[in-house]
């Protein structure tokens, strides 16, 4: 048992259901995100503010905190992890403002000092007091009392349509990235025998060709650069600094023999020269990516070409 708390603040998302979407005439599609052309469309749904006020550590994360939520308050409130540690990037999303992964981001980093009542709809969120949709205090149940660490505010990633609640529709970055082709394009990587064996054979890499494209490498797509940047939103009229970082890893690779090609791939007018140098994308990589320096870097290679 702890003596201290914390309060999320958590903007929530509860889509249309199926049946109410179908019953209008004007209903273009069954799903809450439309066709493929109409994905980047806001879903409708029903948006509220809640806060949930519970016992936890400084150290703690901000998942751990929804974990606590989901397990022993609130099993509908929705939210994505996997890996739980920083490195699958599926639980990228909005604290305090900020896109940033909700398993590295610590209480005692992120926790504002409390102000009471202060669940609003500035945004357009609807904050209620009925049972299950206010304030939900986990510390209720507890004899404890302690000292309140301060509120944490959390929304789902921007940039990205809403799914429920914390969960983001990354969709769209996915599709951006697999259209550039993420994988190594190697002449006669797989050339065969006379047998019709494939005949694999090495490809040596100096240290300096390796640490070329090394770092672009451990991208996850989290999608937190692109939640960032203000030119993406949504990605309809920018491709995005995830899907130019993993075109910048192959360009880079002294194996691949497509750059080329890949160059022209992002030179178009929602690539490259959507770039507005913001370099927003920068600040909260969690995998130390200085993406707005490897925008800049892809920038000039595309012009001088
Ligand atoms: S460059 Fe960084 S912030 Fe952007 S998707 Fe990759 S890991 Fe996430
Ligand atoms: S849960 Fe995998 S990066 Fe956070």
């Amino acid at each position: 048992m702890t003596n201290t708390t914390v309060t999320l603040q958590v903007h929530r998302f509860a889509p249309r259901p199926e049946r109410d979407r179908g019953s209008s005439p004007f209903a273009r599609t069954s799903s809450p995100f439309g066709s493929s052309g109409e994905r980047r469309r806001r879903p409708r749904g029903k948006q509220w503010v809640q806060e949930y006020t519970l016992e936890a550590r400084p150290e703690d994360t901000v998942l751990d905190c929804l974990l606590t939520i989901k397990r022993t308050i609130d099993p509908t409130l929705a939210f994505r992890y996997s890996c739980g540690h920083g490195m699958c990037g599926s639980d990228a999303a909005s604290v305090n403002g900020t896109p940033t992964l909700l398993c590295t981001a610590t209480l005692k980093d992120w926790a504002k000092p409390c102000v009471p009542g202060s669940a609003t709809d500035d945004e357009g969120f609807r904050s209620t007091g009925e049972p299950g949709a206010g304030t939900v205090s986990a510390t209720e149940h507890s004899e404890t009392g302690g000292r309140n660490l301060g509120v944490i505010e959390l929304a789902a990633l921007p940039g990205f349509p809403v799914q429920r609640d914390l969960i983001a529709d990354i969709d769209p970055m996915l599709e951006q990235i697999k259209k550039l082709k993420p994988f190594l394009q190697a002449d006669g990587v797989l050339a065969t025998t006379k047998g019709g064996k494939v005949d694999v054979f090495e490809y040596l890499q100096h240290p300096d060709e390796l640490a070329r494209y090394e770092q672009l490498s451990n991208c996850i797509a989290c999608g937190v650069c692109e939640g960032s940047c203000p030119v993406f939103a949504g990605g309809d009229a920018f491709i995005g600094p995830a899907a130019l970082i993993s075109a910048s890893r192959f360009i880079n690779d002294s194996r691949d023999s497509a750059a080329q090609a890949r160059l022209d791939a992002i030179d178009t007018a929602d690539g490259v020269p959507a770039c507005q140098s913001v370099r927003a994308c920068t600040r909260e990589c969690p995998r130390g990516i200085d993406v707005g320096e490897e925008m800049w870097q892809i920038v000039a290679k595309v012009r001088e070409r």
